[in-house]
């Protein structure tokens, strides 16, 4: 894992280089503190299953892919397609045995290009694309809560370099930094960030979450800083499953009329009742009645009563 980011790292500018190193010296710090995070070979795909090691040298496991990947498989149909980053892509078509857009060896660069656009954009464009793409779910890989630096936030600048070289007029990577040439998603961060669809399905819901009593609301771990844009709702997905370590996020992609639904005023709400339940309503069943009810005797006062 750690030999994959080096690799990815190698291509990229020097902003990004220094975010790297930073990261790396966070992960080397928090080692002394907490724990690391390392990929396990117990599985076959390395990357299905992370582990833990705690100083004292106890392992602790996460299965927050398989997790999500069960749960993809028992909850959606048959014919469900998902879009996530290409990585992905491949474990989600053998694991959940769902359709996903760009998956293994196939990959077509100007399909990537297109899911790559639709996580830079902003939820109601990025809505239009999965629209056109057909797709019911979105998943991403969040690292905030566990410090887990391969997600899906730290690869986002490679979607939208991908993107922009397709999509030049629709995407621009300088969207993406702020004046000073950082990629930040704390309150600094361009707006254009802080509104794509990648950083919405990532934070949703994490502005008002506290790891622990120390650390304030929304204090995303892998890039050790409190998350810009925070009390945002969703209108265009739901969010339908997220693992136990928030690490895999799976969104449904609402139907229109799911989301175009006028707004009924509260005044002219009505509550909705079967009919067979307001018929079978005597006056007697209303009060209520107990199973078995015992016998009573009339004419006969049991002793404690007496006394009263
Ligand atoms: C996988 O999905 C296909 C339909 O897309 C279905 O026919 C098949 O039975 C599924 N396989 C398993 C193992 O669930
Ligand atoms: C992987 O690629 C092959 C063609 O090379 C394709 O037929 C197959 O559907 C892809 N695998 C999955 C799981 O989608
Ligand atoms: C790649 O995907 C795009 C969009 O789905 C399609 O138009 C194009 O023909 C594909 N190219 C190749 C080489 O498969
Ligand atoms: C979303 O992005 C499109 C294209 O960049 C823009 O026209 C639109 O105003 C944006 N919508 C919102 C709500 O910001």
């Amino acid at each position: 894992m750690k030999h994959e980011q080096q690799k990815e790292s190698d291509g990229l500018g020097v902003n990004i280089r220094s975010i790297v190193i930073v990261a790396v010296l966070m992960m080397l710090m928090m080692f002394a503190v907490h724990c690391t995070w390392v990929t396990s070979n117990a599985y076959s795909s390395p990357s299905i299953v992370l582990a833990s090691y705690s100083h004292d040298g106890s392992r602790q496991i996460l299965d927050d892919f398989r997790e999500a990947y069960y749960w993809l498989s028992q909850n959606t149909d048959n014919d469900a397609r998902v879009m996530s980053w290409w990585d992905y892509g491949y474990q989600i078509a053998g694991m959940a045995n769902r359709t996903t857009l760009v998956d293994n060896n196939t990959w077509n660069n100007s399909h990537i290009a297109v899911v790559g656009k639709a996580m830079s954009s902003n939820e109601s464009e990025a809505y239009k694309i999965m629209v056109s793409l057909d797709v019911d779910y979105v998943l991403v890989i969040f690292g905030g809560v566990i410090g887990y630096s391969g997600d899906d936030i730290n690869k986002f600048l490679w979607m939208v370099r991908i993107a922009e070289g397709e999509h030049p007029k629709d995407i621009r990577e300088s969207d993406y930094f702020t004046d000073r040439g950082e990629f930040r998603v704390d309150a600094e961060g361009t707006p254009t960030l802080l509104n794509s669809l990648m950083y919405k399905l990532s934070y949703y819901k994490f502005g008002e979450f506290k790891l622990d009593y120390r650390s304030p609301a929304g204090f995303d771990r892998t890039r050790n800083v409190i998350i810009g844009n925070k009390n945002f709702e969703l209108t265009y997905l739901e969010e339908a499953y997220t693992t136990e370590h928030w690490l895999v996020r799976i969104y449904k992609v609402k139907k229109p009329d799911e989301f175009n639904r006028p707004r009924i005023p509260v005044s002219e709400r009505k509550i909705k009742r079967s009919k067979i339940f307001v018929t079978k309503k005597t006056n007697k069943r209303k009060k209520g009645t107990i199973k078995n009810k015992p016998s009573v005797v009339k004419g006969k006062k049991l002793s404690s009563t007496q006394t009263s």
